[in-house]
Protein backbone atom coordinates (compact mmCIF):
# COMPACT_ATOMS: atom_id res chain seq x y z
CA UNK A 1 0.00 0.00 0.00
CA UNK A 2 1.05 3.55 -0.46
CA UNK A 3 2.80 5.49 1.65
CA UNK A 4 -0.23 8.04 2.34
CA UNK A 5 -2.68 6.11 2.52
CA UNK A 6 -1.10 3.86 4.95
CA UNK A 7 -1.08 6.92 7.14
CA UNK A 8 -4.48 8.16 6.59
CA UNK A 9 -5.91 5.23 7.56
CA UNK A 10 -3.89 5.34 10.86
CA UNK A 11 -5.10 8.80 11.28
CA UNK A 12 -8.59 7.59 11.08
CA UNK A 13 -8.25 5.25 14.29
CA UNK A 14 -5.36 7.57 16.06
CA UNK A 15 -6.41 11.25 15.61
CA UNK A 16 -6.80 13.55 18.45
CA UNK A 17 -10.45 15.48 18.69
CA UNK A 18 -8.66 19.21 18.00
CA UNK A 19 -10.69 21.94 17.62
CA UNK A 20 -9.33 23.10 14.35
CA UNK A 21 -9.83 20.76 12.83
CA UNK A 22 -13.56 20.98 12.51
CA UNK A 23 -13.63 23.92 10.42
CA UNK A 24 -12.67 24.81 7.17
CA UNK A 25 -12.69 28.50 7.98
CA UNK A 26 -9.21 30.25 6.64
CA UNK A 27 -9.28 32.66 9.47
CA UNK A 28 -9.86 30.01 11.99
CA UNK A 29 -7.06 28.22 10.71
CA UNK A 30 -5.26 30.86 10.70
CA UNK A 31 -5.50 31.45 14.03
CA UNK A 32 -4.37 27.81 15.11
CA UNK A 33 -1.43 27.61 13.42
CA UNK A 34 0.36 30.81 14.01
CA UNK A 35 -0.28 30.04 17.97
CA UNK A 36 0.75 26.38 17.35
CA UNK A 37 3.83 27.63 15.77
CA UNK A 38 4.64 28.62 19.40
CA UNK A 39 3.71 25.98 21.65
CA UNK A 40 2.32 22.14 21.92
CA UNK A 41 -1.05 21.61 21.42
CA UNK A 42 -2.32 21.47 24.96
CA UNK A 43 -0.72 24.74 25.98
CA UNK A 44 -1.82 26.13 22.74
CA UNK A 45 -5.61 25.31 23.75
CA UNK A 46 -6.40 27.73 25.47
CA UNK A 47 -5.14 30.68 23.55
CA UNK A 48 -6.81 29.00 20.52
CA UNK A 49 -10.41 29.33 22.09
CA UNK A 50 -9.41 32.87 23.73
CA UNK A 51 -8.83 34.43 20.44
CA UNK A 52 -11.77 32.69 18.70
CA UNK A 53 -13.75 34.29 22.12
CA UNK A 54 -12.56 37.54 21.68
CA UNK A 55 -12.09 37.61 17.95
CA UNK A 56 -14.65 35.26 16.34
CA UNK A 57 -13.76 37.22 12.70
CA UNK A 58 -11.15 39.03 10.81
CA UNK A 59 -12.93 41.72 11.06
CA UNK A 60 -13.46 41.67 15.40
CA UNK A 61 -9.44 40.67 14.99
CA UNK A 62 -8.32 44.01 12.71
CA UNK A 63 -10.22 46.09 14.96
CA UNK A 64 -8.95 44.85 18.26
CA UNK A 65 -6.50 47.37 20.05
CA UNK A 66 -2.70 45.93 19.67
CA UNK A 67 -2.22 46.43 23.53
CA UNK A 68 -5.19 43.55 23.95
CA UNK A 69 -3.96 41.19 21.30
CA UNK A 70 -0.66 41.31 23.25
CA UNK A 71 -2.52 40.41 26.15
CA UNK A 72 -4.05 37.72 24.89
CA UNK A 73 -0.84 36.23 23.54
CA UNK A 74 0.92 36.70 26.76
CA UNK A 75 2.88 33.61 27.54
CA UNK A 76 3.56 32.31 24.16
CA UNK A 77 6.41 34.80 23.73
CA UNK A 78 7.88 35.75 20.06
CA UNK A 79 5.43 38.58 20.13
CA UNK A 80 6.30 39.70 16.84
CA UNK A 81 4.11 37.67 15.70
CA UNK A 82 1.10 38.93 17.69
CA UNK A 83 2.08 42.02 15.80
CA UNK A 84 1.79 40.16 12.67
CA UNK A 85 -0.94 39.54 12.99
CA UNK A 86 -2.68 42.30 13.55
CA UNK A 87 -1.26 44.10 10.44
CA UNK A 88 -2.15 40.89 8.30
CA UNK A 89 -5.89 41.30 9.89
CA UNK A 90 -6.18 44.83 9.06
CA UNK A 91 -4.45 43.69 5.74
CA UNK A 92 -6.97 41.47 5.13
CA UNK A 93 -10.07 43.75 5.70
CA UNK A 94 -8.81 46.49 3.08
CA UNK A 95 -7.46 44.49 0.45
CA UNK A 96 -9.39 41.35 0.21
CA UNK A 97 -12.85 42.89 1.69
CA UNK A 98 -12.64 40.84 4.86
CA UNK A 99 -12.06 37.64 3.47
CA UNK A 100 -9.32 36.02 4.20
CA UNK A 101 -7.66 34.44 1.22
CA UNK A 102 -7.59 30.39 0.62
CA UNK A 103 -5.48 30.26 -1.94
CA UNK A 104 -1.61 29.27 -1.55
CA UNK A 105 -0.45 31.57 -3.56
CA UNK A 106 -2.53 34.52 -2.01
CA UNK A 107 -1.58 33.34 1.29
CA UNK A 108 2.35 32.87 0.70
CA UNK A 109 1.93 37.37 0.78
CA UNK A 110 0.95 37.20 3.91
CA UNK A 111 3.35 38.71 6.85
CA UNK A 112 3.96 36.32 9.13
CA UNK A 113 2.45 33.81 6.55
CA UNK A 114 5.48 31.69 5.42
CA UNK A 115 5.50 28.24 3.53
CA UNK A 116 4.30 25.91 6.68
CA UNK A 117 1.11 28.01 7.27
CA UNK A 118 0.36 29.17 3.73
CA UNK A 119 0.62 24.98 3.21
CA UNK A 120 -1.43 24.32 5.65
CA UNK A 121 -4.17 27.40 5.32
CA UNK A 122 -5.01 26.58 1.66
CA UNK A 123 -5.04 22.57 2.04
CA UNK A 124 -6.98 22.57 5.08
CA UNK A 125 -9.50 24.87 4.20
CA UNK A 126 -9.75 24.66 0.46
CA UNK A 127 -7.84 21.09 -0.32
CA UNK A 128 -5.33 23.10 -1.95
CA UNK A 129 -2.11 20.12 -2.85
CA UNK A 130 0.25 21.86 -0.99
CA UNK A 131 2.55 20.02 1.76
CA UNK A 132 3.07 21.09 4.88
CA UNK A 133 6.21 20.08 5.78
CA UNK A 134 6.61 20.86 9.77
CA UNK A 135 9.43 19.09 12.06
CA UNK A 136 6.81 16.23 12.56
CA UNK A 137 7.33 15.66 8.82
CA UNK A 138 10.95 16.17 8.12
CA UNK A 139 11.37 13.76 10.99
CA UNK A 140 9.05 11.66 9.46
CA UNK A 141 10.61 11.80 6.08
CA UNK A 142 14.17 11.37 6.80
CA UNK A 143 13.80 8.47 8.92
CA UNK A 144 11.09 6.83 6.74
CA UNK A 145 13.73 7.33 3.48
CA UNK A 146 16.82 7.32 5.59
CA UNK A 147 17.79 10.96 4.59
CA UNK A 148 20.07 12.14 6.47
CA UNK A 149 21.04 15.14 5.04
CA UNK A 150 20.55 18.14 7.57
CA UNK A 151 17.03 19.03 7.41
CA UNK A 152 17.85 22.77 8.51
CA UNK A 153 20.03 23.27 5.77
CA UNK A 154 19.45 25.06 2.12
CA UNK A 155 19.79 21.27 0.41
CA UNK A 156 17.99 19.44 3.32
CA UNK A 157 14.79 21.72 2.73
CA UNK A 158 14.90 21.63 -1.08
CA UNK A 159 15.16 17.69 -0.58
CA UNK A 160 12.11 17.58 1.90
CA UNK A 161 9.83 19.73 0.29
CA UNK A 162 10.12 17.98 -2.93
CA UNK A 163 9.55 14.55 -1.63
CA UNK A 164 6.70 15.38 0.88
CA UNK A 165 4.98 17.56 -2.72
CA UNK A 166 5.52 14.17 -4.81
CA UNK A 167 4.15 11.82 -1.66
CA UNK A 168 0.70 14.20 -1.04
CA UNK A 169 -2.30 12.50 -2.44
CA UNK A 170 -3.89 15.60 -4.22
CA UNK A 171 -7.57 14.78 -3.70
CA UNK A 172 -7.52 14.51 -0.04
CA UNK A 173 -4.22 17.08 0.37
CA UNK A 174 -6.19 18.47 3.71
CA UNK A 175 -6.61 15.30 5.48
CA UNK A 176 -3.36 14.10 4.18
CA UNK A 177 -1.50 17.02 5.92
CA UNK A 178 -3.12 16.55 8.84
CA UNK A 179 -2.39 12.65 9.21
CA UNK A 180 1.34 12.85 8.28
CA UNK A 181 1.67 15.73 10.78
CA UNK A 182 -0.53 14.08 13.15
CA UNK A 183 1.49 10.41 12.61
CA UNK A 184 4.90 12.35 13.17
CA UNK A 185 3.64 14.16 16.60
CA UNK A 186 1.79 10.99 18.08
CA UNK A 187 4.08 7.81 16.07
CA UNK A 188 6.89 8.65 14.39
CA UNK A 189 8.25 10.79 17.96
CA UNK A 190 11.51 12.24 18.72
CA UNK A 191 12.14 10.54 21.28
CA UNK A 192 10.61 6.29 22.38
CA UNK A 193 8.94 6.53 18.86
CA UNK A 194 6.50 3.73 18.53
CA UNK A 195 8.31 1.32 16.24
CA UNK A 196 7.47 -1.90 17.59
CA UNK A 197 3.46 -1.35 16.68
CA UNK A 198 3.75 0.95 13.51
CA UNK A 199 2.27 0.40 10.20
CA UNK A 200 5.33 1.33 8.20
CA UNK A 201 7.91 -0.47 10.09
CA UNK A 202 8.61 -2.99 6.78
CA UNK A 203 9.33 -0.37 4.90
CA UNK A 204 10.80 2.28 6.69
CA UNK A 205 14.89 2.63 5.90
CA UNK A 206 15.62 4.21 9.02
CA UNK A 207 14.08 0.88 10.76
CA UNK A 208 15.68 -1.33 8.89
CA UNK A 209 18.99 0.15 9.52
CA UNK A 210 18.90 0.62 12.68
CA UNK A 211 19.20 4.38 12.25
CA UNK A 212 15.97 5.50 13.66
CA UNK A 213 17.43 7.16 16.95
CA UNK A 214 20.16 9.28 14.38
CA UNK A 215 17.63 10.90 12.45
CA UNK A 216 16.52 13.24 11.10
CA UNK A 217 20.05 15.42 11.06
CA UNK A 218 20.30 18.94 12.10
CA UNK A 219 23.12 21.42 11.77
CA UNK A 220 24.31 22.91 15.06
CA UNK A 221 22.41 26.88 16.02
CA UNK A 222 23.97 29.65 15.90
CA UNK A 223 25.67 30.92 18.95
CA UNK A 224 23.11 31.82 21.96
CA UNK A 225 23.74 35.36 23.16
CA UNK A 226 23.77 36.10 26.84
CA UNK A 227 22.43 38.92 28.30
CA UNK A 228 22.01 39.90 31.82
CA UNK A 229 19.09 42.13 33.21
CA UNK A 230 18.65 44.08 36.17
CA UNK A 231 15.45 44.96 37.11
CA UNK A 232 14.57 47.46 39.69
CA UNK A 233 10.98 47.12 41.27
CA UNK A 234 9.44 50.42 43.17
CA UNK A 235 6.53 51.27 44.63
CA UNK A 236 4.27 54.09 45.73
CA UNK A 237 1.21 53.67 47.64
CA UNK A 238 -0.95 51.08 45.12
CA UNK A 239 1.27 52.19 42.18
CA UNK A 240 4.56 50.00 40.56
CA UNK A 241 6.41 51.58 38.03
CA UNK A 242 6.81 50.00 34.92
CA UNK A 243 8.53 50.95 31.77
CA UNK A 244 7.56 50.42 28.12
CA UNK A 245 10.11 48.76 25.58
CA UNK A 246 10.66 50.56 22.48
CA UNK A 247 11.37 49.15 19.49
CA UNK A 248 14.64 47.11 17.47
CA UNK A 249 15.04 44.96 20.50
CA UNK A 250 13.03 41.77 22.11
CA UNK A 251 9.36 42.23 23.88
CA UNK A 252 8.70 45.65 21.62
CA UNK A 253 5.88 47.81 22.98
CA UNK A 254 5.79 45.42 26.44
CA UNK A 255 5.92 46.49 29.52
CA UNK A 256 8.88 45.60 32.28
CA UNK A 257 10.12 47.02 35.08
CA UNK A 258 13.08 50.00 34.79
CA UNK A 259 16.15 47.58 33.48
CA UNK A 260 19.95 48.21 33.68
CA UNK A 261 21.39 45.59 31.38
CA UNK A 262 24.83 44.34 31.83
CA UNK A 263 27.03 42.27 29.90
CA UNK A 264 27.83 39.95 33.39
CA UNK A 265 26.09 39.48 36.44
CA UNK A 266 26.53 42.09 38.78
CA UNK A 267 26.33 41.88 42.49
CA UNK A 268 24.60 44.84 44.06
CA UNK A 269 28.26 46.50 44.83
CA UNK A 270 28.96 46.70 41.14
CA UNK A 271 25.54 47.88 40.53
CA UNK A 272 25.50 50.68 42.50
CA UNK A 273 28.60 52.06 41.39
CA UNK A 274 27.22 51.18 37.36
CA UNK A 275 27.38 54.60 35.58
CA UNK A 276 24.10 53.88 34.23
CA UNK A 277 22.63 53.43 37.57
CA UNK A 278 23.74 56.48 38.80
CA UNK A 279 22.74 58.31 35.47
CA UNK A 280 19.14 56.58 36.48
CA UNK A 281 18.68 56.60 40.09
CA UNK A 282 21.59 58.62 41.02
CA UNK A 283 24.23 57.62 44.08
CA UNK A 284 23.90 56.69 47.22
CA UNK A 285 20.75 54.27 46.69
CA UNK A 286 20.39 50.82 48.81
CA UNK A 287 18.11 48.16 47.23
CA UNK A 288 17.84 44.85 48.28
CA UNK A 289 17.37 41.42 46.32
CA UNK A 290 13.94 40.42 46.18
CA UNK A 291 14.49 37.54 43.63
CA UNK A 292 17.15 35.85 40.96
CA UNK A 293 19.30 35.46 38.87
CA UNK A 294 16.19 33.71 36.96
CA UNK A 295 17.43 32.09 33.50
CA UNK A 296 14.71 32.83 30.66
CA UNK A 297 15.23 31.51 26.97
CA UNK A 298 14.16 32.96 23.87
CA UNK A 299 15.36 31.60 20.62
CA UNK A 300 18.79 32.54 20.26
CA UNK A 301 19.38 34.28 23.51
CA UNK A 302 19.55 33.39 27.00
CA UNK A 303 18.43 36.14 29.74
CA UNK A 304 19.55 36.00 33.59
CA UNK A 305 17.09 38.41 35.32
CA UNK A 306 17.68 39.57 38.97
CA UNK A 307 14.78 42.18 40.78
CA UNK A 308 15.53 44.59 43.22
CA UNK A 309 14.04 46.64 45.60
CA UNK A 310 15.06 50.14 45.61
CA UNK A 311 15.14 52.43 48.78
CA UNK A 312 14.41 55.46 47.33
CA UNK A 313 11.56 57.70 47.87
CA UNK A 314 9.58 57.67 44.44
CA UNK A 315 9.48 61.69 44.78
CA UNK A 316 12.94 61.53 43.97
CA UNK A 317 13.24 59.76 40.58
CA UNK A 318 13.16 61.82 37.47
CA UNK A 319 10.85 59.44 35.93
CA UNK A 320 12.27 58.53 31.35
CA UNK A 321 9.62 59.08 29.14
CA UNK A 322 8.91 55.49 28.63
CA UNK A 323 8.46 55.71 32.42
CA UNK A 324 5.08 54.93 33.82
CA UNK A 325 3.41 54.69 37.58
CA UNK A 326 0.87 52.35 37.31
CA UNK A 327 -2.12 51.09 39.51
CA UNK A 328 -1.27 47.67 40.84
CA UNK A 329 -4.94 47.01 40.17
CA UNK A 330 -4.61 48.03 36.51
CA UNK A 331 -1.17 46.08 35.81
CA UNK A 332 -3.82 42.96 33.81
CA UNK A 333 -4.44 45.71 31.75
CA UNK A 334 -0.38 45.83 30.56
CA UNK A 335 0.98 43.41 28.13
CA UNK A 336 4.41 42.37 29.74
CA UNK A 337 6.77 39.46 28.85
CA UNK A 338 6.76 36.25 30.45
CA UNK A 339 9.47 36.89 32.96
CA UNK A 340 7.75 39.60 33.79
CA UNK A 341 4.41 38.05 34.09
CA UNK A 342 5.57 35.50 36.45
CA UNK A 343 7.34 37.98 38.60
CA UNK A 344 4.34 39.31 39.29
CA UNK A 345 2.31 36.87 39.93
CA UNK A 346 4.84 35.73 42.93
CA UNK A 347 5.25 38.85 44.25
CA UNK A 348 2.37 40.55 43.69
CA UNK A 349 0.06 37.93 43.72
CA UNK A 350 -1.02 39.15 40.44
CA UNK A 351 -3.07 36.62 38.21
N1 LIG B 1 0.63 21.58 15.00
C1 LIG B 1 0.60 22.53 14.07
N2 LIG B 1 -0.52 22.48 13.37
C2 LIG B 1 -1.24 21.47 13.86
C3 LIG B 1 -2.49 20.93 13.58
N3 LIG B 1 -3.24 21.45 12.61
N4 LIG B 1 -2.91 19.89 14.30
C4 LIG B 1 -2.13 19.40 15.28
N5 LIG B 1 -0.95 19.87 15.60
C5 LIG B 1 -0.51 20.89 14.91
Amino acid sequence: MQFGKIIIDWYQYHQRDLPWRKTTDPYVIWLSEVILQQTRVEQGMPYFHRFLAHYPTVADFAKADEGEILKDWQGLGYYSRARNMHFTAKLVMQEYAGEFPKSYCELIKLKGVGEYTAAAIASFSNNEAKAVVDGNVFRLLSRYFGMDVPINSTKGKKLFFELANELIIPEQAGLYNQAVMEFGALQCKPQNPNCANCPLMLSCEAYKTNQVANLPVKLKKLKIRERYFNYFVLSQDSSVLLCKRGPQDIWQNLYEFPLLESTKLLTPDEIVLDDGFIQLFGKQVTFKSLHGPVKHLLTHQRLYAQFFELEINPKNINLEENWQWIDKNELENFAKPKLIFDFLVNFFKLN
